[in-house]
């Protein structure tokens, strides 16, 4: 056990995901469990630089496995990219007694965990805590589940009204970067097919394909935000001047799915990863990005957790395309 570690620091950070107030919970219990104290950081990397902390963050935790969103809010922080600005922060979390950290987010948050521990002696875990599954070394990212488990309760309700109508719908999903939010949405809902960041999409092969659909009436595509096409506006006027004359319609899910209450695998992911994060730290880890693997508890460095790409399914995507004929 690594017993110079007396105080952990826990903050959220880049884009919320529903689940980061699970992991913030699991841990602060974890640490109390294992008679380490634990701070509270608000507004991510922004707050380390101004110093807004939440000492009392045992006492903030109750009722809170429940919420989207990050009691300990999220800010995106342009100081915190330069060496003064880490400097900065660092001071200001020894001022605290703070000698670990548990950072939860995306790659941006990682980024700056591995910077600011190789600039300073302090020890980091990251939690991968993204809607957008897109970190590598972990299966799913917290907040991916309840993402896509809201995203098809809204695409249900367009194919009701996509049906009715004898429309073609284009439904954009988030994915600035990463397909697997629309990859997945896609497959749930039936989509016919999905347009991904991944993957190039040859429209006027598209509009031929759609034609020669015999059975079906409606059909409804997902768009990540990212295709290369455009958004799903952009792809839908291109495929209308592509010769697609039946009636097509819009519509952008947007940040509906970065809220709402996480599902239960996002809560259960977010505890194993909170506690684990603390054991780890306590057993002299460091640098290091965790994630679930096969059931198992993966440990991957920053560096490569930031650096690897991680693969789209193809098979899945394959499927989608032969299923939805
Ligand atoms: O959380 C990731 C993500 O949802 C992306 O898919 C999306 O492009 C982005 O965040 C939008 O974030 P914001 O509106 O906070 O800038």
């Amino acid at each position: 056990m690594d017993k110079s570690i007396k105080k952990i620091g826990v903050f959220t950070s880049g884009g919320d995901a529903p689940g980061m107030n699970a992991a913030v919970r699991a841990t602060v219990r974890a640490a109390r469990g294992m008679q380490i104290d634990v701070c509270g950081i608000y507004n991510g990397y922004d707050g380390m630089i101004q110093g807004s902390f939440e000492p009392d963050i045992e006492h903030k935790i109750a009722n809170i496995i429940q919420r989207g969103g990050t009691i300990l809010k999220t800010a995106r922080s342009k100081q915190f990219m330069t060496p003064e600005g880490r400097s900065k922060a660092y001071k200001n979390l020894k001022s605290q007694g703070i000698d670990a950290l548990v950072a939860i987010g995306g790659n941006g948050t990682y980024t700056g965990a591995m910077k600011l521990g190789n600039e300073h002696d302090i020890a980091i875990i990251g939690l991968p805590g993204t809607i957008d599954n897109d970190i590598y070394g972990t299966d799913y990212t917290i907040g991916f589940d309840t993402a896509i488990n809201t995203a098809i309760e809204a695409v249900d309700k367009i194919r009701d009204t996509a049906d009715s109508h004898n429309r073609l719908f284009f439904i954009e999903v988030m994915g600035r970067h990463a397909g697997y939010i629309a990859l997945h949405t896609g497959i749930g809902s039936g989509a016919y097919t999905v347009f991904l960041p991944e993957t190039e999409t040859d429209i006027p092969q598209f509009v031929q394909d759609l034609k020669k659909q015999r059975k079906k009436l409606f059909n409804m595509v997902i768009v990540a935000e990212g295709n290369t096409n455009g958004n799903a506006h952009e792809i839908a006027q291109k495929v209308k001047s592509s010769g697609f004359d039946q009636d097509i319609r819009v519509a952008v899910i947007g940040h509906l799915q970065r809220g709402g209450s996480p599902t239960c695998h996002d809560r259960v992911l977010a505890s194993r990863l909170g506690y684990n994060a603390v054991r780890c730290l306590l057993d002299g880890d460091k640098g290091i990005a965790l994630g679930i693997v096969n059931d198992k508890l993966q440990k991957t460095p920053f560096q490569e957790a930031i650096k690897e790409q991680k693969a789209l399914n193809e098979d899945l995507l394959n499927m989608l395309n032969l299923l939805s004929k």
